[in-house]
């Protein structure tokens, strides 16, 4: 299964996916091109640590979401990688329809809480100033509708409380680094069988 990861920000959970795959954790996915819609973004720098292209592609002319001839420079780009999958790895920006249908069924999102608890931005941030006690992470299929298609899995982190924002969010990552490239390994197989 060809995986292309989009990114815009540090990394981490491309760098979780890639360890998986250098663990031989991740099914028989593959990742074959990390993509960036931000030239210093820290995630291009794990595709030279893993031997995984990685390239900025120009996102322009808009700043928070893909359309026009940004779109236009994506879909034909990660077209021709022919994936299977493609993962928002932090790819902070708001996917259209046209990108949605051009890979219909095959573009899936990391959350940092519990859908439909916290959708759009600091969803950690929201979780935390609610007060919620459970808390957590979602990798779910891409729609239309930001961060509002089918549930893939989740995984939950308690909120003690001896816990502050930071210790919650450092927790909310490393869920989001064991349940991204379980979902995906997982992914893998039923697409073989
Ligand atoms: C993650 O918390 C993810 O849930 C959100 O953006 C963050 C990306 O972090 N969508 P990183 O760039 O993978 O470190």
């Amino acid at each position: 299964m060809r995986v292309v990861i989009l990114g815009s920000g540090t990394g981490s959970n491309a760098k979780a996916i890639l360890q998986a795959q250098g663990d031989g954790a991740l099914g028989n996915a593959e990742v074959v091109q990390i993509i960036a819609d931000q030239p210093a973004a820290g995630i291009l720098r794990h595709g030279k640590t893993f031997n995984v292209p990685a390239r900025y592609l120009d996102p322009a002319p808009f700043k928070t979401k893909l359309e026009g001839a940004g779109e236009d420079l994506y879909i034909e780009t990660v077209s021709e990688l022919k994936p299977d999958l493609i993962v928002l790895a932090g790819f902070m920006r708001v996917i259209k329809p046209r990108f949605i249908n051009a890979f219909a069924g095959k573009i899936i999102n990391l959350h940092p809480s519990l859908l439909p608890s916290f959708p759009g931005l600091d969803g950690i941030g929201q979780a935390w100033r609610r007060g919620v006690k459970v808390g957590g992470c979602t990798v779910h299929y891409v729609t239309a509708e930001v961060d509002a298609g089918p549930i893939i899995d989740q995984a939950s982190v308690r909120i003690e409380p001896e816990d502050t924002l930071e210790t919650y969010a450092a927790k909310v990552h490393a869920a989001e680094h064991r349940l991204l490239p379980l979902v995906i390994a997982r992914l893998s197989q039923q697409r073989q069988a």
